[in-house]
């Protein structure tokens, strides 16, 4: 059984990194549209690094019981699991998870403006350091911000076309192209799955679509999945 997940920030959120858009939504009162955008950084990248650092800075936390489910469901599935995320947070990775897809980037990971080369970065970016490639003060981050392209997505089309499963995780719908890989998968046939604390807005077009946190909903999804004679 081929399966696609997508995650977003709601399956980070039990180990404390905060959503997009619960409670108020806003951060310093920005709303991330307005702050996570190339007009943003011309305009005040002093801002736009300041998101982005504390982002960075608040990565000190522990992957959940539904990252590690993920990790374990790898171990079985290998090849035939691929992780999608949203997320710019390492999660992923340090409960074991090897074949995930950061599509809009990552906060360890910095990219020169002027010699477009990627380093992985682990401190602060707002005080314009140099390129370790090419020494210009040009660095930004790694990640995908609103209006550009999300990154992987040739490989994520591929792997939504061959899936027989598509599992939708934490995340509210409220963002494409993700918020479309349901219909997209759909129509190649995938059956379809949400795991999530509240309807996104896209819900109704899975088959199935169950409320609560990722953190207890995961691990058992993982189970029913691998138990015997499931996940062949
Ligand atoms: N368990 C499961 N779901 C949760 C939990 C939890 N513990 N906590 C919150 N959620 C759900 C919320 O109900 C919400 O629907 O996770 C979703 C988080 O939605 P957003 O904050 O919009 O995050 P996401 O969908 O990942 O945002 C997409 O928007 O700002 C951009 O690039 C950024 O990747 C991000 C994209």
């Amino acid at each position: 059984m081929k399966v696609v997940v997508l995650t977003g920030a709601g399956i980070s959120a039990e180990s404390g990194v905060p959503t997009f858009r619960d409670a108020d939504g806003l951060w310093e009162g920005h709303r991330v549209e307005d702050v996570a955008t190339p007009e943003a950084y011309v305009a005040q990248p002093h801002v736009v690094h300041r998101f982005f650092d504390a982002r960075r800075a608040a990565l000190a936390v522990e992957p959940n019981p539904a990252h590690h489910a993920l990790a374990r469901l790898e171990e079985h599935l290998g090849d035939d699991l691929l992780v999608v995320t949203q997320n710019i947070d390492d999660l992923h990775e340090r409960a074991g998870s090897t074949r995930v897809l950061h599509m809009h980037g990552e906060l360890l990971s910095a990219r020169c403006r002027a010699c477009g080369g990627r380093s992985r970065w682990v401190g602060d970016l707002g005080d314009f350091p140099p390129c370790p490639a090419c020494g210009v003060g040009a660095l930004r981050p790694d990640v995908v911000w609103f209006g550009e392209v999300p990154y992987e997505m040739d490989r994520i089309e591929v792997a939504l076309e061959g899936a027989d499963l598509f599992v939708s995780i934490g995340t509210s719908g409220a963002v494409y192209p993700a918020a479309g890989f349901v219909q997209y998968a759909l129509a190649h046939g995938a059956s379809t799955l949400e795991l999530n604390l509240q309807p996104s807005e896209v819900s109704l077009l899975f088959h199935e679509s169950r409320q609560g946190l990722a953190g207890e909903l995961v691990p058992a999804w993982v189970e029913e999945l691998l138990a015997p004679g499931r996940a062949q």
